[in-house]
């Protein structure tokens, strides 16, 4: 039995996490703290309503009171999944990212050590190491250098666990994973925004060249590697988690829209992301020689599946795609069409 404390268990991965750690431990009790930003949706969480073993806190992260309250019912792990994580927003506004992501991060951390959790695992991201030229890939001893806010607030956090480790003696770990994709990514980022977009019959905007790299990997194959680590990681180390599946984006839009049957005419080319990381590569080896970890999914078979599971859930991204995001959208996009 172990006893786990997600927050942003509401967002894309946090919620496929969530299922995925009841689905394969029955017997564990996973609660999820989540402010229910626009980002965060309780439909995500259909597949555990009910379950015994789950439970739902509404609140924010960087509410110490609530936080500290929380973890004095005993938790044996954190997983720390809540955060502001776009960047096109964090370029727009960067205020909410240090808010959630280096305060919240830290009032969780302290709380964890009041609390004497026995591991406390941060969800971190590849982009804190900056961009690659080719060749080469990041590995865990690789610089922090974040280009835009949203990477810079997440290099924070990443230094605050460090730091409470070393100081503290508190057992935290940190993974840096890449790009994901899969089930209820919410249709600001690429993968889900090409799909709805094409379903949509809409433009697709693709910024700058086209020629950026990212790392892709499926939410899944992500979710299998963080519950290895909750059972095998070894604090105070980092973990790279990769899907070593490289591609640009123009070749990946090509590919869904290839799937889809939609023509390439959909594109449209627009200005470019201030900052703009070029290409991003991990090095995973070390995830591989410790835990035995690799990825499962190949990319051409998960675009599929999410192709496939964005037709048959038309009503759920409608529903996002609505309010909120029509004025987020608006504000993005007619900056940057027509000069592309
Ligand atoms: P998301 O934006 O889909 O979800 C974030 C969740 O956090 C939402 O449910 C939101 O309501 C919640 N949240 C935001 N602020 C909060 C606060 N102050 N208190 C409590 N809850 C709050 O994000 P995601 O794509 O699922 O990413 C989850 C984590 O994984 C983030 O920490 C991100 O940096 C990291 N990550 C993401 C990717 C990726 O490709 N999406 C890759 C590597 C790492
Ligand atoms: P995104 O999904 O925002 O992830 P990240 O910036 O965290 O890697 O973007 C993935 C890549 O796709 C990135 O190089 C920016 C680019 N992109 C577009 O070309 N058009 C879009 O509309 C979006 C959202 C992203």
């Amino acid at each position: 039995m172990m006893k786990i404390l997600v927050t942003g268990g509401a967002g894309f991965i946090g919620s496929n996490f969530v299922c995925y750690l009841l689905r394969e431990h029955p017997d564990w009790e996973v609660t999820n703290l989540d402010k229910l930003t626009y980002a965060g949706n309780l439909e995500n969480l259909g597949d555990v309503e009910g379950n015994p073993g789950y439970h739902f806190v509404k609140g924010d992260i960087t509410d110490r009171e609530l936080v500290d309250k929380l973890l004095g019912q005993g938790f044996d792990v954190v997983v720390n999944f809540a955060a502001e994580s776009h960047v096109d927003r964090s370029i727009l506004d960067s205020s909410p990212f240090i808010r959630t992501n280096v305060q919240g991060t830290q009032v969780l951390l302290e709380g964890a050590r009041q609390h004497k959790v026995k591991l406390f695992l941060q969800v971190s991201t590849d982009e804190v190491y900056g961009s690659l030229g080719a060749p080469g890939k990041f590995t865990e001893e690789s610089p922090l250098l974040p280009n835009s806010p949203y990477a810079a607030s997440k290099a924070a956090a990443d230094c605050l666990c460090r730091a409470y480790y070393h100081t503290y003696g508190l057992p935290v770990v940190i993974t840096r994973c890449s790009n994901n994709y899969g089930p209820f990514q919410f249709p600001e980022k690429l993968i889900p925004l090409v799909i709805t977009n094409a379903l949509e019959s809409k433009e697709i905007p693709v910024y700058g060249d086209g020629l950026n790299v990212r790392d892709w990997i499926h939410v899944e194959d992500h979710c299998r590697a963080l519950d290895l680590i909750i059972q095998q990681g070894k604090p105070g180390e980092i973990y790279n988690i990769g899907g070593n599946c490289e591609e640009t984006n123009l070749q990946l839009v090509h590919c869904i829209l290839a799937i889809m049957g939609k023509p390439r005419s959909l594109i449209t080319f627009v200005a470019d992301r201030p900052g703009h990381d070029r290409r991003y590569a991990l090095e995973t080896s070390k995830i591989e020689r410790e835990l035995g970890w690799r990825p499962a999914i190949l990319l051409g078979e998960g675009l599929r599946g999410t192709v496939q599971w964005y037709i048959q859930n038309q009503s759920w991204w409608q529903r996002v795609k609505s309010g909120e995001y029509v004025e987020y959208y608006e504000r993005m996009y007619s900056q940057r069409a027509g000069s592309g």
